[in-house]
């Protein structure tokens, strides 16, 4: 099974990713984590990514289409895969359908007076795990890991702002091109916790 997970910054898609994975055997591909480790460790794409990241825009189409159809050509992906951030336009989502074969497209929909809020509380692990201060306690690491917790560089006012724009106008057009290939489906991100959104997916997977 090969998924597309959409949604606006900070509805839950990593979050979600992360259970989907596991329960699935899905392989995990994240284009921002990828962009993210790119930055990171100085590479030539993390040269030309940081700057779109930091001003909430999307990286040019060539570098991240690229990208992903490596990605896919390895081994590791033969049982399935999950994208998530991928596609994020309608070029994207079409060159995408020519290197690969989509069978469902899940869309977290929130409402957008929440996600603000989740981004601008939101803190990562290194391990990849994702929190909320509201249910941190007070503790500034891991749960699962016992790393420290920070703040991603884009997850500031400013930059969500400029993130959901971007998201309305080049990536919300991708629900009507999945609805159209009648392989969308639709879950309540905004309603519940992290494992009732995720029982929404199940029960769409089976
Ligand atoms: P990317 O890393 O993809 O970021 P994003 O789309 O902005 O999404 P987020 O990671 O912010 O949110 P999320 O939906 O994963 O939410 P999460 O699960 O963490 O992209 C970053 C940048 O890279 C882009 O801006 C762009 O520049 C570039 N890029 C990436 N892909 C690209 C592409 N294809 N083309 C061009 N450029 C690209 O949850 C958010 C918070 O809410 C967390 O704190 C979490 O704990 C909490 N939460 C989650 N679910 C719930 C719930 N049900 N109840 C309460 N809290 C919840």
């Amino acid at each position: 099974m090969n998924i597309v997970l959409l949604g606006a910054p900070g509805a839950g898609k990593g979050t979600q990713a992360s259970k989907i994975s596991q329960k699935y055997g899905l392989v995990h591909i994240s284009t921002g984590d990828i962009f993210r480790a790119n930055i990171k460790g100085g590479t030539p794409i993390g040269k030309i990514a940081k700057s779109y990241i930091d001003a909430g825009k999307l990286v040019p189409d060539e570098v991240t289409c690229e990208i992903v159809k490596n990605r896919l050509a390895e081994d590791d992906v033969k049982g399935g895969y999950m994208l998530d951030g991928f596609p994020r336009n309608l070029y994207q989502a079409g060159e995408l359908d020519k290197f690969a074969n989509i069978d469902i497209c899940i869309n977290i929909d929130v409402d957008k007076a929440l996600l603000l809020d989740r981004i601008c509380g939101r803190r990562v692990c290194v391990c990849g795990e994702s929190y909320h201060i509201s249910t941190l306690n007070g503790s500034t690491t891991c749960a699962k890991c016992g790393k420290p917790l920070y703040r991603r560089e884009d997850d500031n006012p400013q930059t969500v702002q400029a993130r959901l724009d971007t998201y309305e106008e080049q990536t919300a057009p991708l629900i009507e091109y999945y609805r159209a290939q009648s392989k969308l489906v639709t879950v309540h991100g905004g309603k519940g916790s992290p494992d009732e959104v995720f029982a929404q997916i199940c029960a769409r997977l089976g």
